[in-house]
């Protein structure tokens, strides 16, 4: 099938009805572009769930701090399009600012703690400012299913609580982190990365997985995560968190108990790297 590239609400909402008034399945995968493979991955993932792939393409502003990366975030939209077509997209939707807020909006999705804690320390209203566009983007495909990466396992805790506190009627599906072959995870800031930084940057996956491995080996979770602290120091990261959480609830476990994930965010240089892992 060929890609339809749509630009404005309308069109987006034309395209999708036709597909589902045939009784297609509708998969959404919301993007900010700079496309790479792990993009690519979750439109693998949709497709096996849905006849019919939409994804979007919106660099949002809403969930950029005042110093960080929106004016610089990579923006190719010619070349997300040969990504999004190979990949198999059905529908693509690359809207404007204007089409996605108009003259701004009023009404801002609020999350609650969830939002608040690791990302959300360093990053205040990143969430909520995703929250929001993630819920306008849902409503405004109205998809069976939405895809999103562990690679932003907080935003994916967060999306899910939305959708249920809202009641969406949407499958949300969370899609495994998909890596450079030395474990880096793909990302599309890992171009910011000088060539020195790039290779300590898979650091931060080895040192995770050990960490990881150590405590479900039964190791006390503090000193656990002291000497990982260390690890990733000595590795030339300048930490941000390094923190064993319930896997649904982001909630810090003092002690181990499953279902777990060690979450962890950190720069190298001016860029902020996160990751996280299965503890089990
Ligand atoms: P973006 O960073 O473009 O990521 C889009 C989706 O791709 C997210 O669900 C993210 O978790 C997933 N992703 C990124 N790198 C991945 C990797 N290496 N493996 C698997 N999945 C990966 O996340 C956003 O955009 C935005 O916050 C968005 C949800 C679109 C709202 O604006």
């Amino acid at each position: 099938m060929q890609l339809t590239i749509t630009k404005t609400a309308a069109e987006l909402q034309k395209a999708i009805y036709a597909r589902a008034a045939e009784g297609a399945r509708i998969a959404l995968v919301p993007t900010m572009g700079a496309l790479h493979a792990g993009h690519v991955s979750l439109v693998e993932l949709a497709r096996s769930h849905a006849d019919c792939v939409v994804m979007s393409i919106f660099v949002n502003p809403t969930q950029f701090g005042p110093n960080e990366d929106f004016d610089k975030y990579p923006r190719d939209l010619a070349a997300d399009i040969k990504v999004a077509e190979q990949a198999g997209v059905d529908i693509l939707y690359a809207p404007d600012a204007v089409d996605m807020y108009g003259e701004g909006i009023a009404t801002k999705i609020d999350v609650g703690d969830i939002a608040n804690e690791l990302c959300g320390k360093t990053r205040p209203g990143h969430f909520n400012g995703v929250a929001t566009v993630v819920t306008k983007l849902l409503l405004r495909a109205l998809p069976n299913v939405a895809v999103f990466g562990e690679k932003d396992y907080q935003q994916l805790c967060v999306i899910r609580q939305v959708v249920d506190d809202l009641d969406i009627p949407v499958e949300i599906l969370g899609a495994p982190t998909l890596r450079e072959t030395d474990g880096l995870a793909m990302s599309s800031r890992n171009r910011y990365l000088s060539a020195d930084e790039r290779k300590n940057a898979a650091k931060l996956y080895e040192i995770l997985r050990l960490l990881a491995q150590r405590l479900a080996n039964g190791h006390d979770v503090e000193k656990t995560l002291a000497e990982g602290q260390s690890l990733l120091k000595y590795a030339g990261f300048r930490m941000d968190y390094l923190t064993l959480c319930d896997a649904n609830t982001l909630t810090p476990l003092p002690i181990f108990e499953a279902p777990a994930r060690l979450l962890a965010a950190g720069f190298l240089g001016t860029t902020r790297l996160i990751d996280n892992v299965a503890v089990e």
